[in-house]
């Protein structure tokens, strides 16, 4: 078979997209109300609608009891930690290879990230909790990377176990489900991002979901400056007692956007897996790589898939060909391995007594460095992601996995 006619490379690009009228009438509703802030506008009486019904909508998508729009994924992390009440003295678990959020959110808590290893779906590996939980371990944050849900049963039963909270950060992969119920229930709370990459975007934009009252009225809390205001209580009556928090407020015209992209992630969902579906069955046991292995197959967004190289030295020239026809494939999702960021080697808070490290004599610590992730290592040097697409087609998708076969048959014979 002779290598596929060159086909004009596709846009890449999940919800924004897909913005079109839907968004547009939304965000015309709050500019000629003229109501842009979510609390109070021309009736004080009255709160404008969009927050609190993207909250709404949200909830019930997800199968959560309580839903909390705040400013992005990154706010979503922090307000969520702080929500458990994790500080100071306490440890988080998270995979090496996670978004700088992931890492920078529990420093800016005061906590210390104790970064683990990932499997080969690159997402949380379970055993690693048994590893690395100590007695001042708090809470394990596990990352759905790229679509592709973690397997969150024996996360979940390990840190239960063990008394310590999970939180599901779900930023890259609203509208997965794992076991047939939605990431992000799996979880004490679960965050997600309304940033301009994801499946759902207003630019920016973040959501904390929790079914647990006292998590949520915290959360409020930490988003609004210690409020509680009457929307809130009219959903979960005060508990808490109120403590100085940020300001993480989503606007209405952010949550006008975000409201009308979650009423199409499931459209996003069904043509990004249906794509991929014509592609993964084409590509299963070649000589010399294989696809991501998925926790279920099932809940998986099919937005990335990914093809593991047993030789690393292969992945640069099978990219580069791929590449040259016109085949979307990032070197780099714009995650890195955590231990070769740049505040992770100098161990720097925003100030020398915030940082969670300053009690160790030497920097980079063991655990803090490339050699202890051997797995990690491996793992990201062997990958290769090729993202489809709302606006890739049928035919699209034929081309990458001809274009794939072809450059496969070049390499392996
Ligand atoms: C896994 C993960 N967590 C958190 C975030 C942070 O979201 P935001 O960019 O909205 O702050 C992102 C954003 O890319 C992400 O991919």
């Amino acid at each position: 078979m002779s290598a596929p006619a060159l086909r004009p490379r596709p846009a890449p690009g999940l919800g924004f997209q897909a913005i079109g009228a839907e968004e547009e009438a939304l965000v015309l509703d709050v500019l000629r109300r003229k109501e842009p802030f979510r609390y109070y506008g021309a009736d004080p009486a009255k709160p404008p609608p969009m927050a609190a019904l993207l909250e709404k909508e949200f909830r019930e998508y997800i199968g959560m009891d309580y839903a909390l729009a705040v400013t992005s994924g990154s706010a979503a992390l922090e307000v969520a930690m702080a929500a458990c009440g994790i500080g100071p003295g306490d440890e988080v678990i998270v995979t090496a290879w996670s978004w700088i959020a992931c890492f920078t959110s529990i420093v800016r808590v005061g906590a210390r990230p104790v970064l683990a290893e990932i499997d080969e779906s690159f997402n949380l590996d379970p055993k690693e909790i048994a590893r690395l939980a100590t007695p001042r371990t708090r809470a394990v944050m596990v990352i759905h990377y790229q679509g592709v849900p973690a397997a969150m049963e024996p996360i979940e039963l390990e840190a239960h176990r063990r008394g310590i909270f999970v939180i599901e950060d779900c930023a890259q992969s609203l509208g997965a489900r794992y076991r047939g119920r939605h990431i992000g229930t799996w979880s004490d709370i679960a965050t997600y991002s309304f940033q301009y990459n994801k499946v759902a975007t207003a630019g920016e934009g973040g959501m904390i979901v929790t079914r647990d009252q006292r998590l949520y009225e915290r959360a409020v809390r930490m988003s609004d400056l210690g409020n509680y205001r009457p929307v809130h209580a009219a959903l979960a009556p005060s508990q808490e007692p109120a403590f100085a928090g940020g300001q993480f407020r989503m606007s209405e015209l952010t949550a006008a956007v975000a409201l009308a992209q979650l009423r199409k992630v499931d459209k996003i969902r069904e043509h990004c897996r249906a794509l991929q579906a014509r592609i993964a069955p084409r590509l299963r046991g070649l000589k010399g790589l294989k696809l991501r292995p998925i926790a279920d197959p099932e809940g998986d967004l099919g937005f990335e898939p990914y093809l593991l190289l047993d030789d690393p030295a292969k992945v640069a020239p099978f990219r580069e060909k791929l590449d040259a026809r016109n085949v979307n494939c990032g070197a780099r999702t714009g995650t890195y391995p955590q231990y070769n960021r740049d505040y992770v080697k100098t161990g720097r808070a925003h100030t020398p007594a915030a940082s969670p490290f300053r009690d160790f004599k030497e920097w980079p610590a063991p655990g803090y460095r490339a050699e202890d992730f051997p797995r990690t290592e491996d793992l990201t040097k062997r990958f290769i992601a090729l993202p489809l697409g709302w606006l890739y087609t049928k035919e699209d998708a034929d081309y990458v996995a001809d274009s794939v076969l072809a450059v496969h048959r070049e390499m392996f014979g």
